[in-house]
Order: C-alpha cells, then sequence, then structure tokens
C-alpha cells in the first residue's frame, strides 16, 4: 500500500493560508489592496477586537458578476494577470490570484457584490474553505468581505495570534501607511464600533502626510521632486536637524505600493551622509514613479519587498538627488538664493559628486622642500584661511586655470587673508571692532558680525533675525570639504616629520591599520610597523602640525573598527577628513576677534555648504524679531 496520498483541495488550501495569512493584519492587507485593484475611491474597514472576531472590507469599486464571484475564491483566478509578460510588469497590488481562496480556507467567509445595479448583486459565503451559501441580494455597487472567526478551523494558529491591541495596532499602522500611497481615496477605520481614522479622499500627498502625522511634521520636512527619464520620485524628507532616534517614520511607495527597497533606503541614507548624528535617522516619504518591468515585486508572500532591476543606478540617482537637495533646503532658511552653483533639482555639481569613482587615487605628492615649509609656516594661522568659493572649484573652471595658477591664487588669498601677526593661536589680538559703517561697507555678507557669546558661538544680524552660530562646528564644516576638495584633487598636502612620532597600537587595531596602508597614506599619513605593537609616523597632513596625532589615528581606526562592508574605502576617508577637520578647527572656549569671526561668517555665505558639522550637528540657528517681539510682549 502506497504512503504517498495526493492532498485535498480543502487541505491544500489551508497550507497555502499560512503563508499569506500570518494575521488579522494580513487579511486586512489582502482585503484593501483588492479594494484599491478595483478602483473604488472610499474604503471603510470594521474590525472588532483587533480584527481576531471580526473583519469587514467594504468599497465602491467596479465589483463582480455572479461568475467572476464564484472564480474570486478559487485558487490561482485572478483578473489581473494572465502571462508572463504581464508578470514582469506588474501594476496592480495583487496578481497571484489566492489571498480570497487562501482567507476563506481559514474563516467564515462572506462575499457580497454589485457589478451593475440594474441587476443586483450577489452573495456568496464559505466557511473553512467549503462553499455553503450562495443567492442574489440587493446590493450597492461595489464589493464587501467580512471574515468571523479567523482560523476558527486551525487552532493552532488561533494561538499564535498576538493581543487585540497588538493586531489592532498593525492593522491601524498598516492603513495610515497605505493611505499615503493613495490620496485621492478615502479610508475610514472603525474598531469596536468607535471611528478611529477617517481621511477624506482628494488630498495631496503633503496634505495626506500632514493628516496622518499631524500637522507639526511639516516643520520638520522638505518637499522633494525628482524627474528623469528611469524614473521620478516627490515627497518630504527631514531637514538633517530634525532626525529622530527611530527608523519608524520612513516610507517609500513604488508606483503606489509600500515596499522596502534597501538600495532606495541606503541611497537617501547617502545622501545624508556626514549631516546625520550618530543613532539618528532621518524620516522620508518617498513615492517613486518607474516603469514596472525594472521592478519585481513577486519575491516576498506578502509583496512588501521589492527587488530593482538596476540598484546601483538607482542608489546612485537617490544619494546624488537628496543630497542637493538637502544642503538647498537648508540653506534656503538662512541664505535665500545665494546658491547658484545648484542645479535646477538641487544637485550640486562639485562637492557633492559620487567621489567613490575616485578611491583609487594615486597617494598625494610628496610636498617639495619649498612647499613643505611654505605650509609649515603657514599652518601655525590656518585658522581662517578662507578656502575659494566652491564656484572656482567646478571643473570647468579648474581645467580652465593651470594647476600652479591656481596654486598661487590660493597662496595670494591666503596672505591677503592673514595677519601678519598670526602665527600662533595665543597671539590673535582684539582688535577693535570695525565701526558698524565700515563693516557694512567693506562685506557683501548678509549677516553682520555682533559679537561672541561664552567664546563659542558667534552672534550676527541677518534679515529680521539673530543669527548664532558654533563657531567650532561652523569652521569644521568649512575645513571638511576644503580637505575633502583638495583630496579629491590631489593637493592635499602633507609633510614629513623630522623625528618620527612612535605609537603603540593593539594587535588588531595594528592589522586594521596595515591592512588600509595604502587609503592612510593616500590621505597624508606615512606609517610604518616598528616591530611588535609599535608603529612609527613619518608623515602626517600639513593640517595637523602638532596635534597629538596617536591620538586621532586611534579614533580613526576605532570607527573603522565600526563599519559595515559596503561604502568601506569613503567612509573610512570622510573619517579621516573629519578628524583633520575637527582637529585643525577653533576650537569652542576660544575667543575670536569681530573680523575672524566675519571672515567665517562670510565663508559661511559664499561657499555653498551644508550647514551642518561633518556629525551630523547642525552650527546655525536664528531666532526672528518677531520671536523676540513676543517673548518681550510686544506683541501678543
Ligand atoms: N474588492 C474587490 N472588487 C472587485 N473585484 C475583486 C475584489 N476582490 C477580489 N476581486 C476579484 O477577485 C480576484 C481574486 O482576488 P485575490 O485577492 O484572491 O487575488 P488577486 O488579487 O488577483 O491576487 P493576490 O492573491 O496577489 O491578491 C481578483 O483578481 C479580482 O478580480
Ligand atoms: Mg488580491
Amino acid at each position: 500500500m502506497t504512503k504517498i496520498k495526493i492532498l485535498s483541495e480543502t487541505l491544500i488550501n489551508k497550507i497555502a493560508a499560512g503563508e499569506v495569512v500570518e494575521r488579522p493584519f494580513s487579511v486586512v492587507k489582502e482585503l484593501v489592496e483588492n479594494s484599491i485593484d478595483s478602483g473604488a475611491d472610499q474604503i471603510f474597514v470594521t474590525i472588532k477586537n483587533g480584527g481576531k472576531d471580526y473583519i469587514s472590507v467594504l468599497d465602491n469599486g467596479c465589483g463582480m458578476d455572479v461568475d467572476d464571484a464564484q472564480l474570486a475564491i478559487e485558487r490561482h483566478a485572478t483578473s489581473k494577470i494572465s502571462s508572463n509578460e504581464d508578470l514582469e510588469r506588474i501594476h496592480t497590488m495583487g496578481f497571484r490570484g489566492e489571498a480570497l481562496a487562501a482567507i476563506a480556507a481559514v474563516s467564515r467567509f462572506e462575499l457580497t457584490t454589485c457589478f451593475d445595479e440594474q441587476i443586483g448583486g450577489y452573495q456568496i459565503r464559505v466557511e473553512g474553505g467549503k462553499r455553503n451559501h450562495a443567492a442574489k441580494i440587493g446590493f450597492p455597487l461595489g464589493t464587501r468581505i467580512v471574515i468571523e472567526d479567523l482560523f476558527f478551523n486551525t487552532p493552532a494558529r488561533q494561538k499564535f495570534m498576538k493581543s487585540v491591541n497588538t493586531e489592532y495596532g498593525h492593522i491601524h499602522d498598516f492603513i495610515i501607511r497605505l493611505s499615503l500611497g493613495y490620496p485621492d481615496i478615502q479610508f475610514k477605520l472603525t474598531h469596536n464600533q468607535k471611528v478611529v481614522i477617517n481621511i477624506p479622499k482628494s488630498e495631496t500627498f503633503v496634505d495626506r502626510v500632514k493628516h496622518c502625522f499631524g500637522n507639526q511634521i511639516s516643520d520638520d520636512l522638505l518637499e522633494v521632486k525628482h524627474e528623469e527619464s528611469y524614473l521620478s520620485y516627490d515627497g518630504l524628507i527631514s531637514f538633517p536637524s530634525k532626525s529622530r532616534p527611530s527608523k519608524r517614520w520612513q516610507h517609500t511607495f513604488i508606483n503606489n505600493r509600500y515596499v522596502k527597497c534597501l538600495n532606495i533606503n541606503h541611497g537617501i541614507y547617502e545622501g545624508y551622509k556626514t549631516l546625520l548624528m550618530k543613532n539618528m535617522h532621518p524620516l522620508f516619504f518617498v513615492r517613486v514613479t518607474i516603469d514596472p518591468s525594472e521592478v519585481d515585486v513577486n519575491v516576498h508572500p506578502a509583496k512588501t519587498e521589492v527587488r530593482v532591476k538596476n540598484a546601483r543606478l538607482i542608489h546612485t540617482i537617490f544619494s546624488n538627488s537628496i543630497a542637493g537637495k538637502l544642503k538647498l533646503g537648508t540653506r534656503e532658511q538662512f541664505f535665500p538664493a545665494t546658491d547658484t552653483t545648484d542645479n535646477e533639482d538641487g544637485s550640486t555639481d562639485t562637492l557633492e559628486t559620487d567621489h567613490t569613482e575616485h578611491l583609487s587615487v594615486i597617494p598625494p605628492e610628496k610636498p617639495s622642500e619649498t612647499e613643505t615649509s611654505i605650509y609649515k609656516e603657514k599652518n601655525e594661522q590656518l585658522s581662517f584661511v578662507a578656502p575659494q568659493p566652491e564656484t572656482t572649484f567646478t571643473n570647468k573652471k579648474k581645467d580652465s586655470l593651470p594647476e600652479s595658477q591656481i596654486r598661487s591664487f590660493e597662496n595670494k588669498h591666503f596672505e591677503k587673508q592673514t595677519p601678519d601677526t598670526a602665527g600662533d593661536r595665543s597671539q590673535i589680538h582684539h582688535t577693535t571692532p570695525h565701526p558698524e559703517s565700515d563693516l557694512l561697507e567693506k562685506s557683501d555678507t548678509c549677516f553682520k558680525v555682533l559679537g561672541q557669546l561664552s567664546n563659542k558661538y558667534i552672534m550676527a544680524q541677518g534679515d529680521q533675525k539673530l543669527i548664532l552660530i558654533d563657531q567650532h562646528a561652523a569652521h569644521e564644516r568649512i575645513r571638511f570639504e576644503e580637505i575633502r576638495r583638495q583630496f579629491y584633487s590631489k593637493t592635499l598636502t602633507s609633510v614629513p616629520l623630522l623625528i618620527p612620532i612612535m605609537m603603540e597600537l593593539p594587535p588588531q587595531d595594528g592589522l586594521l591599520l596595515e591592512q588600509y596602508e595604502k587609503e592612510w597614506e593616500q590621505a597624508g599619513f606615512v606609517i610604518d610597523h616598528f616591530g611588535g605593537n609599535d608603529y612609527s609616523i613619518k608623515q602626517i597632513p600639513a593640517l595637523l602640525q602638532n596635534k597629538d596625532i596617536p591620538r586621532i589615528i586611534k579614533e580613526i581606526l576605532d570607527e573603522q573598527a565600526g563599519f559595515g562592508k559596503t561604502g568601506k574605502l569613503e567612509a573610512f576617508f570622510n573619517e579621516v577628513f573629519e578628524k583633520i577637520a575637527c582637529h585643525s578647527s577653533v576650537r569652542a572656549g576660544q575667543s575670536l576677534s569681530v573680523e575672524e569671526m566675519q571672515s567665517l561668517v562670510d565663508q559661511l555665505t559664499s561657499l555653498n555648504l551644508h550647514l551642518s558639522c561633518p556629525h551630523g550637528r547642525p552650527f546655525i540657528i536664528d531666532i526672528t524679531i518677531d520671536e523676540l517681539d513676543k517673548r518681550f510682549k510686544r506683541i501678543l
């Protein structure tokens, strides 16, 4: 006697249901997605006890005729695809033709539908996969599906259902999420006879986001729109300073489907690179439109994860465009219309371009004797050497100027900017501030420096507002961009040490250092293994002269040990640039003259920089005269 038997249809359906119907939330998801596919613009969901006892989804979509209604609850019955080609270009939420059959196999199921009000409606009831009722019935155009006693015939699954609150929470969040992708549709959720969500139809996407997450959220967000032939997207992203400690405010829709797409997420994070503080995450609500054949949604039973064909391109589109938009968006708050180098879409030609392709640069040429000595001399005075405005770094300009001329421009600029007494920071003299008229005349800045607070913050006057700038963080960003520019244009200068500095490293750090020896050298550090755990530092970036080099190297190694696999090299270089910038910038607590402060503020105005330090801390805030008037009760 054979031991192997073909399973009954009912049993097959029950087993298959396990994949699609995990919990009340998955039932709601499948039913609501069907309603969306039916073209409805009103979808009403009613649940009892988190959907464990009762789920009803009512829509005003196209409905089904009698034949379709009967087929709808069969397995592998769908109106949405019919060929291989269709499977490659899915534009509906469903396509497998198994959701209704799966749900009906593990519940008491009732389908009532009408596709023509003249003809009237039709109702079918199924219990645990067995049809037990079918009849004509009066019903308006649309469909209603009612599920009672989910998993009544699969007790093991019933046990795995979570508490009412957990199940309700999942359904609530799902409706909110889904509604973002469909601002044209009205969604209503009623739980235990209480209306908990009621979002009107015909909203804009931005209004819908506000509706779902509260009006205040829009203060934290920046509208984005990007179009190119391969894909377009629009939505809202948070200002870097408004990031949150959790990732739960991140929503991506591809062709209206709510999905997780790692390439898009990673691309967006790249765009925020050096703008986010540690363990902080951006908020984003992004709707992507792309040719459906570029996206495979058939990779996950619940269709929540997708695979994209051109992952690299998508990643690059997002990282570049988001970086550009963030810079433009944050600068516009403070410097209206100062960003002449940005492209229309907010992306930038220079500093924000993807440098990864250049990462195999040859080590910077060793500075010539004269170069080294010039640098040595000037490094002492380096605090306020203004880097050139970004426009002079564009490829066009650079191409038209021979390297030697750029250098001589830099040097001239340097000399002009440097007070002749400079050299030792302690010698910075505190000159009498310029009379107001003088400052205004000389400077074309939009901020006039008023003074320094606690030797830490620069106070300046902007248009109808008081501006406060964190001197260290602001200078750090200026330095960081300058170092990065010099590195990629191979003009970052390093200096040999007459007496090498010895450093001891734990074996794992020593290993890491040796592994990246070439990259350290590209960044200006020549470090030799001396024997045992000892290393000798023979050459360092010029900007780090007189700094605690072993400490800086150890800090970089510490960070490097925590990097993930992707983007390792770029992350390493950024870390090095950050450290050099941090250690060569003015410190908090350092007293500055008005000229020095004005020079720094002017650079912020003229250079097209992000308004946060390379670790993501914002360095500029404002208080409007209106706010002051309110606090002084001049206006109520
Ligand atoms: N609310 C509805 N309004 C109109 N037709 C519906 C509705 N719900 C289901 N249908 C019809 O029933 C068919 C079967 O639905 P079912 O959810 O089982 O499969 P599907 O949506 O085609 O694919 P998937 O299993 O991926 O969801 C659908 O293809 C559709 O034609
Ligand atoms: Mg479906």
